[in-house]
């Protein structure tokens, strides 16, 4: 296995050239446009890594499958799904538009940024602190890090230049849809989006939902079933934005991208795989990330469908 995932690495760096590092926020300007790495973790708990794998990154978009299903948890199908659709929305991850467009102007999905501030909005706890250290202690679990933690830098940053994420979520205040704090919602939300993870966390968090929730290392149940099935069908669906379509063809695996560089992969009953490329093509996924898990769906035979 880890002959063939040089062999993957080796062959897609050269796509690290083709695209560019995000640059609108700021902080991420200072990633290396050409590291791609991968960390495979199987069933029964053998981990493979290679590339720049000890290279850490903010974990970005990817923590929104997460947050979903701990915002499940703590509210239920019913109220989450009140205030956040099901549907991709074919426009890009921080897209306005269909604020305007749509009544009740509920988001489209979780995994747009909008979908994700809802979701975001919530989370239990009684103040912002609680909410922090309950999502904290979530994200630790699932990524078996009992280390992970905030990247203060990135998350000034973003607190400093998220005002397109401001707009939407006071367009959402304004029609009450979301309602709580604005300002503090969005505070958790740059929190969730700056945590600093290695391709080993996201293999892990991935290798739980594809085990459908369950710790394979010592049988805890981290996640419900059925949640962990809503998680993935909206990796599927929603996780790599508007191109996702696109991507359920050519790879056909759960995934779910941050403008970080990590995408987070989850083949039900077999693997999770982490991957850290922050070259990133026009809608914001990793550009060579995306090839290397064709080419790994391809030679392992991974599409779920
Ligand atoms: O809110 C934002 O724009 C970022 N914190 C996260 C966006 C993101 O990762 C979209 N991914 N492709």
């Amino acid at each position: 296995m880890k002959e063939l995932l040089q062999k993957i690495i080796d062959e897609n760096k050269k796509y690290t050239k083709k695209g560019n590092v995000a640059t609108y926020i700021p902080e991420l300007k200072k990633a290396n446009r050409d590291d791609l790495g991968i960390c495979i973790i199987d069933m029964d708990n053998n981990i493979y890594q290679v590339g720049s794998y000890e290279k850490k990154f903010t974990i970005q978009s990817v923590s929104k499958p997460i947050t979903l299903a701990l915002a499940l948890m703590d509210n239920g199908k019913e109220k989450v799904f009140s205030k956040v659709g099901m549907e991709p929305s074919g426009d890009p991850f921080n897209s306005i538009m269909k604020l305007e467009t749509t009544k009740p102007s509920i988001p489209y999905n979780p995994m747009i940024n909008a979908g994700a501030i809802m979701i975001t909005s919530m989370i239990k706890g009684k103040n912002n602190d609680e909410k922090l250290e309950r999502m904290l202690k979530f994200f630790r679990k699932l990524s078996g890090n009992e280390n992970l933690d905030i990247n203060y830098d990135v998350y000034m940053c973003e607190k400093q230049t998220g005002d397109r994420n401001r707009a939407m979520a006071y367009l959402l205040k304004s029609e009450g849809i979301l309602e709580e704090n604005v300002e503090e919602v969005l505070d958790l939300y740059f929190k969730q989006c700056s945590i600093e993870v290695t391709v080993k966390d996201l293999a892990r968090i991935g290798l739980n939902l594809a085990s459908h929730g369950v710790d394979i290392r010592n049988g805890e149940r981290l996640i419900e079933s059925d949640i962990s099935r809503i998680v993935k069908t909206f990796m599927v669906t929603c996780g790599m934005y508007d191109a996702s379509g696109q991507f359920a063809i050519n790879v056909g695996i759960p995934s779910k991208s941050g403008v970080g560089g990590g995408i987070m992969a989850t083949v039900p009953n077999e693997m999770g795989i982490g991957v850290f490329g922050p070259s990133l093509d026009k809608k914001g996924n990793s550009i060579a990330g995306v090839k290397v898990l064709e080419n790994l769906s391809e030679k392992l035979n991974l599409s779920i469908f």
